[in-house]
């Protein structure tokens, strides 16, 4: 297989990369390019090289599966092609098209000119990994953008499309039309000019405030970066362009070199395969059948049903908004558009598009109204009766073929689909609130749900710009139930002596978003409470969480109700720490004869995260969860699990189960409650014993017959 074309025509060497999809720049490519260019090089009729890629790609950058194999380094490096390139006697000039990302666009640097169509896509997405742009990036961009553009960018790692750059030197010609023409039009102009090379490394840097603008650029990243290094590296990198190219160089080389070994990166290039990862689901693929989806109804425009409508008009779909009484439908609907209209005010939104996107989206309070929808999705009370009565008022009007789903938490995705005459339709669509922000939606698969109802809510998923994990049927799917022992043993730990804000602060500098108690004050402690009391009724010898139910009998459902574990002034959502709560902490510890001790915050971020890890163990060895990175998935997309650790089950292998396994059963001897909840899944013992970490736990698609739930 060819991964570059060669050709020569009328004096001008076309170099076209020839990798799809995207012409990553692998071993193998980085060596056509070297010796075409070469060979380019070397054939007198040749007076003009033009490096090129497809529509779809000039290039995306690195491939970066050689990071883990290390081919990344391989003779030639990225950075001597670029240099090769831009040692050139001959001009070489750049024609891109499509994703010019990362490395590909360092490449394009190295050329000593660059056409480019205006729609193509300029980044450097680095910092996304973890990671600095390594082949001269940092130095030669400012070198054309100059220092803040080209620090914005790289920092960021936004893409923009080339037309940003209209009147800038990075692009000699921006072109409406094909790259390649322009390109060739241009190569052939410049053939008639005499001396035509010409080196990015060879411009100055200029600032006239350099210093104060780095120093700007530190404070104001490090104030939004949560903890990462790498685009406060980044501005180090950047920064160094102010010196000679050779010193700027080796300033870039050596952070790129640093940041490519850190744990941080290695976290978030796991993070990304994840991602990748989840949307392969054993048994479906290309060839599944999938249906139409182009227009969806919603029951029920509480705050999930308004929110999963939101994301549907977002994609330009136009969406039923169903609701039982007329109230609730006009709260539903006048929320929407006071968010539409939000937008357009903060400038988020054009506000034409706001009121289209509203505008997609039309209330009834008839069922009827959502026969013709392709999928339906319920968003009712979590009450397995209410739910009774609308799927079965669904099987009656909804039209064959459609997809029926709930948006359930907790409750048992296929006695909701033994509602309905057709269970291979149904299935469960987990969105997470706000369900317009939020990224993660869970997908559940029932024991009936059919494959092509499966792969149409994954590609859905991705249209709506969620990031879709598979799960099977169990009470809480993979997050919520993962939770669970995790919200556990915060609980546990206040009756042992902590208090909420000391087990917040311990498992937010560990980097999570927001610790248990402060998150359970935003999403209401009513939720968890009314789980609970299902689960006391279910299993009439649980423990009871006394503190917690305490607090919820007092009415403190968190920042709704102005106060939850934490009280909050009217307005503000910083949370206070509450006398009254410590009171009932207090109580109950005496209550059960507990003397509080000190616990350390290693313990605390300990207890929180083997708890989330024993329990994802079990969601795989169940086969709810189809591998461990998928969990990680979730709880990073959905529960703000700090991205710089790569999610438990990535972070419990880095720790290494076998010290994961001893932590627990210290716990366990330890345990005033219930030693039994630290009892080690047995696919985590089974690999603490191996030496191995959760990427050898066997994928639940190869288990044949597993009923899921
Ligand atoms: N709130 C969350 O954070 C969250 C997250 C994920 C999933 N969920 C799940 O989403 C579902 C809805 O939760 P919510 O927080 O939006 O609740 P909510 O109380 O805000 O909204 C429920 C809405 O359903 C309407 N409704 C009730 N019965 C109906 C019927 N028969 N026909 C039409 N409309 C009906 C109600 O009038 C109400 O407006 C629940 O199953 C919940 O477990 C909630």
């Amino acid at each position: 297989m060819t991964v570059l074309r060669y050709k020569v025509d009328a004096g001008i060497a076309w170099l076209t990369l020839d990798n799809p999809p995207l012409n990553a720049l692998s071993h193998e490519l980085r060596r056509a390019v070297i010796s075409a260019l070469d060979r380019a090089l070397a054939d007198g009729k040749v007076r003009a090289i033009v490096l090129a890629g497809s529509e779809r790609a000039f290039s995306s950058g690195a491939d970066i599966k050689e990071f883990a194999d290390g081919t990344f380094y391989a003779d030639p490096f990225l950075p001597a092609v670029v240099d090769a390139l831009e040692a050139a006697h001959k001009p070489v000039i750049a024609a891109i098209s499509g994703a010019c990302m990362g490395g590909g666009l360092e490449l394009a640097l190295g050329c000593h000119y660059r056409v480019a169509r205006a729609d193509a896509k300029i980044s450097f997405p680095e910092v996304k990994l973890g990671l600095i742009p390594g082949a001269g990036g940092t130095q030669r961009f400012p070198r054309l953008v100059g220092l803040e553009t080209a620090l914005n960018l790289i920092v960021s790692g936004a893409t923009v499309a080339a037309s940003t750059f209209k009147g800038s030197p990075l692009f000699d010609v921006i072109t409406e039309g094909a790259a390649a023409d322009a390109a060739r039009e241009f190569a052939l102009k410049l053939g008639k000019q005499g001396d035509t090379v010409r080196r990015v490394r060879e411009l100055p840097v200029k600032h006239p405030q350099a210093e104060a603008f780095l120093q700007f650029a530190k404070t104001s990243v490090a104030a939004v970066s949560r903890g990462l290094a790498a685009p406060s590296r980044a501005i180090d990198a950047v920064g160094a362009s102010l010196n000679d190219f050779a010193a700027g160089l080796a300033t870039e080389q050596k952070v790129f070199t640093e940041l490519m070994a850190s744990s941080e990166s290695q976290s978030l290039r796991h993070a990304f395969f994840a991602e990748r990862a989840a949307s392969k689901v054993p048994g479906l693929n290309d060839k599944t059948a999938q249906r139409k989806i182009a227009c969806v109804a919603v029951v029920g425009a509480g705050t999930m049903g308004s929110g999963i409508a939101m994301s549907f008009a977002n994609a330009g779909i136009p969406v039923t908004l169903l609701e039982a009484k007329p109230e609730a439908l006009e709260r539903g609907i006048s929320g929407i558009r006071k968010f539409y209209e939000g937008a357009a005010a903060k400038g988020k939104l054009k506000p034409d598009e706001a009121t289209r996107r509203a505008g997609l989206i039309t209330p009834s309070l008839e069922f009827a109204a959502a026969a013709k929808a392709d999928l339906i999705i319920e968003a009712v009370f979590e009450d397995i009766e209410v739910k009774q009565g609308v799927f079965r008022q669904l099987d009656k009007i909804a039209k064959k073929g459609a997809i029926l789903a709930t948006n359930t938490s907790t409750l048992d995705v296929d006695r909701i689909a033994g509602f309905t005459k057709r269970p291979g339709d149904v299935l469960g669509l987990h969105f997470f609130s706000p369900a317009n922000v939020m990224r993660l939606l869970e997908v559940v698969r029932g024991a009936k749900t059919r494959p092509e109802v499966l792969a149409t809510a994954l590609t859905l998923a991705r249209r709506i710009g969620k990031t879709a994990v598979v799960s099977g049927v169990c009470d809480g799917f993979i997050g919520n139930r993962m939770l669970d022992p995790y919200a556990q043993q915060a609980l546990l730990m206040l009756e042992e002596g902590a208090s909420p804000r000391q087990i917040d602060s311990a498992i937010e500098k560990f980097g999570f978003a927001m610790g248990p108690f402060r998150m359970s004050d935003l999403a209401g402690n009513d939720i968890s409470w009314h789980i609970r009391k299902r689960h006391y009724a279910e299993h009439p010898r649980m423990r009871h969480m006394r503190i917690a139910d305490r607090v919820c009998e007092l009415g403190r459902f968190g920042q709704k109700t102005g106060a939850g574990w934490y009280r909050y002034e009217p307005g503000k959502r910083d949370a206070i720490p509450d006398p009254l709560v410590e009171r009932i902490i207090d109580e109950e510890r005496r209550a059960l004869k507990i003397s509080p001790r000190k616990i350390p915050d290693e313990e605390i971020v300990d207890r929180l995260l083997y708890a989330l890890v024993n329990e994802g163990a079990k969601i795989l060895e169940e086969g709810i969860a189809l591998r461990a990175s998928d969990i990680d998935v979730v709880y990073l997309t959905g529960y703000g699990f700090p991205l710089q650790r790569g999610g438990p089950m990535f972070h419990a292998g880095r720790v290494g189960l076998g010290q994961v396994v001893r932590r627990m059963r210290e716990f366990a001897a330890d345990s005033h409650a219930d030693p039994g909840s630290w009892k080690p899944a047995k696919l985590l013992v089974t690999l603490a014993a191996a030496g191995r970490n959760f990427d050898a736990a066997p994928s639940a698609g190869r288990k044949k017959g597993k009923s899921r739930g």
